[in-house]
């Protein structure tokens, strides 16, 4: 079908933009410090298995959703259930939820860059952890670094954007994916060779049971959404621009394939650091930006240059990821408004940025001193909880309940099987029962968590 929509110019284009979108600071900054919060080994194996039998069924029904309609998330609802349908709504949480996640995402993102160029000058070098640690207090509470930085970011990510699918977007990622998973090859490599590195594996993958809460399951449930860019359009749109014949089943385990893998390389990269240098591997979100500088800088050259390699990978992943975002609520005004690209990424990419500056100047508090007060959480943490508990399983649900009970089963059929030379149903019923039950069930449980409705920890 020939649409004069912009389309991946090869498979493995795609493969390489989703496993873009997917692999970013969740998979880096995240992924590693929710392992060693949650004591590594069970939870490891838990969040593998909610990659397989839950993340990847949700993410072969969005590609799938995007390709057979053409189209980028609210209009895809609009084609399969009808324009004055309620299933729109969906694909405007998406974008709704595109919006705010990339607004901080962004500073996130910055924080990254600042940490690149504090490496290239070797600031790490002989500082003690306490002084590491005031380093990031520091960046956190300057309003005009972290806007300097999201401004530069937000410029980059527009610039790939502009660009368009296969020149732009396409483009970037199929430089900077490979170069991501070989560096990453590297440092894992380097790994190897430190004295911790057996501490690590045994770390990361020794089911230590006693360690795990329960609440630890729902987290990696929840933490295999947002790592796998599910439950916000993403994959709808990235999907809409894949061509009939692309077997999206094969990407789909692909890309979640890929993402797995850099996730559990990250481990294997920060943790032998962590365990040979007798730091603490449950140090929490600073661990990134806290704990890895201090190594850095106790290890002389090597150290420096490895804190450069580092950085400049967070920020690229990211970059793809951010890509992603903008690319949402860009095809949403395309798709929808008829807009031109360049128009369409002009302004939404202005008004994130707008949107991003309270969040940019959120440990400033600068500009709404009395938001943390009224909510209990600065501008920055608010728009994140809202938008990872809230928005992204709600998203997932909604699509899974859509593509399982409500999409036209021979649509669904002839699309899951498009493109594919296999015959066998069986893997489709397997698929369907998944996206049918096992998915909307753990959606709600992780949400009647988050609500307060349950405590898993008590039942246990
Ligand atoms: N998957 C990205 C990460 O792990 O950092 C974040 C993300 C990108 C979430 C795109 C949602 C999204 F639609």
């Amino acid at each position: 079908m020939k649409t004069g929509r912009e389309q991946w110019g090869s498979r493995i284009g795609f493969i390489l933009a989703a496993a873009g979108s997917a692999i970013g600071l969740g998979n880096i900054w995240k992924f590693p410090y929710i392992t060693g919060e949650n004591g590594g080994g069970v939870f490891v194996l838990i969040y593998l298995g909610c990659i397989a039998l839950i993340g990847t069924p949700i993410l072969i029904a969005e590609i799938l959703i995007g390709r057979s309609t053409q189209k980028s998330s609210v209009s895809a609802f609009s084609d399969l259930a009808g324009k004055e349908s309620n299933w729109r709504m969906v694909g405007f949480l998406g974008v709704g939820a595109g919006f705010i996640i990339l607004s901080y995402y962004s500073v996130v993102a910055g924080w990254a860059m600042n940490y690149t160029f504090m490496s290239i000058t070797n600031f790490f070098e002989g500082k003690s952890a306490e002084q590491i640690g005031a380093t990031f207090g520091t960046l956190f509470t300057s309003a005009d670094i972290n806007l300097l930085w999201h401004t530069v970011f937000m410029v980059m990510t527009i610039g790939v954007v502009i660009a368009g699918v296969k020149r732009g977007i396409e483009k970037w990622n199929k430089i900077l994916m490979p170069l991501l998973l070989g560096i990453f090859l590297l440092l894992a490599i380097f790994s190897i060779f430190l004295p911790g590195w057996k501490a690590a594996v045994n770390f990361v993958f020794y089911p230590h049971l006693d360690k795990l809460k329960p609440s630890g399951v729902l987290e990696a449930l929840g933490h295999s959404f947002f790592t796998l860019s599910l439950g916000m359009g993403t994959m709808i749109t990235y999907g809409s621009y894949l061509n009939k014949k692309t077997n999206v089943v094969k990407s789909a385990v692909m890309v979640s394939a890929l993402d797995t893998g850099i996730a559990l390389l990250a481990c294997l990269v920060m943790f032998p650091i962590v365990f040979s240098f007798g730091h603490d591997p449950s140090a929490g979100p600073g661990l990134v930006f806290k704990t890895l500088p201090i190594i850095f800088g106790e290890i002389g050259n090597i150290g420096m240059l490895l804190s450069i390699i580092f950085f400049a990978l967070l920020v690229f992943a990211a970059l793809s990821s951010a890509v992603s975002m903008l690319e949402v609520t860009t095809a949403y005004l395309i798709d929808e408004k008829g807009w031109s690209r360049k128009k369409a990424t002009y302004i939404t990419g202005g008004a994130i940025y707008l949107f991003g500056i309270p969040s940019a100047t959120a440990g400033a508090n600068t500009i709404f001193p009395d938001w943390a007060g009224m909510y209990g959480k600065n501008f920055f943490d608010s728009f994140d909880y809202l938008a990872s508990n809230w928005m992204l399983p709600l998203g997932g649900l909604f699509v899974a309940i859509y593509a399982g009970w409500f999409m036209d089963p021979m649509l669904r059929q002839a699309e899951f099987k498009g493109g594919t030379k296999f015959t066998q149903s069986w893997f489709y019923s397997v698929w369907l029962f998944f996206l049918k039950f096992i998915a909307p069930l753990a959606v709600i449980l992780i949400i009647a968590q988050r609500v307060g409705v349950i405590d898993i920890d008590k039942w246990i």
